[in-house]
């Protein structure tokens, strides 16, 4: 077995942990930007050592705006994980998005506010412009797309991912306008981690699993924590063969 890490994923809203990992290792740790939101669970898929972490913490105690995505990549990094496959619940705007459906998004919109969302801003450190234009890693993206179709799973290639700040869910309005701005999905944790990922030289690429038709978008009048939880279930069924076809 490659003592290496091949492969990082960090779990978003109801993946809390991976039940493909064989034989998993608990690691505690912190990092020079504090403590990430849990332990990393390194085990083994396909034979590759994969690491795992959950975004809002096993118990899901940590909303999107409070969550130190400095300190999940930091952490990975420092372990010398170099590719990470962020796996995000989100809401569906565009039509080719709806509940259960997968996404391997290729854009962002940036909607957040007041979060941490450069490593260079420590005193002492130094002011970074990284290169976002294309923000997700274009080869990671490729082997994503590739491994789905070996395993007969269906991933949208593309899309727009636009952060929004949460914890609430977002108006009719807010949906309207994101619509208008060429958005296709809606999550509250794609932003700042794809950035910071492009400033630690991450290896970062999305799976979107859609929960739910975003505000206004389908016929629901109202967006439940059932039918989250439900759809990102269903949604979530392929991510075993399709992780494990990445690292075979
Ligand atoms: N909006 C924002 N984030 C989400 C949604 C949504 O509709 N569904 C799941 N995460």
């Amino acid at each position: 077995m490659n003592p290496e890490i091949s492969l990082a994923v960090i779990g978003g809203t109801g993946l809390y942990k991976l039940a493909a990992l064989a034989a998993v290792e608990t690691l505690e740790g912190e990092t020079i930007y504090g403590k990430p939101s849990g332990p990393l669970r390194i085990g083994t898929i396909a034979g590759h050592r994969v690491a795992f972490l959950a975004r809002h913490g096993e118990g899901h105690s940590l909303p999107p705006h409070k969550i130190n995505y400095r300190a999940n990549l930091q952490r990975l990094k420092d372990i010398g994980v170099r590719r990470v496959l962020a796996i995000n619940a989100v809401g569906g705007i565009g039509d080719r998005f709806g509940p259960r459906v997968v996404a391997c998004p290729d854009q962002i919109i940036d909607y957040t506010w007041g979060r941490i969302s450069t490593l260079g801003e420590e005193p002492g450190s130094e002011v970074l412009h990284v290169d976002f234009g294309d923000p997700y890693t274009a080869s990671l993206r490729r082997s994503i797309l590739d491994a789905a179709a070996r395993v007969g799973t269906d991933v949208v290639d593309g899309g727009c991912y636009g952060a929004t700040q949460g914890p609430r869910l977002e108006t009719r309005a807010e949906i309207a306008r994101m619509r208008r701005d060429g958005c296709d999905l809606v999550g509250m944790t794609g932003m700042p981690e794809a950035g910071l990922a492009r400033e630690l030289g991450l290896d970062y690429a999305c799976l979107a699993l859609i929960a739910n038709w975003a505000a206004g978008c389908g016929d629901a009048a109202e967006i439940t924590l059932e039918e989250v939880l439900a759809n990102v279930e269903v949604a979530s069924a392929s991510l075993p063969r399709l992780i494990a076809a990445m690292l075979g």
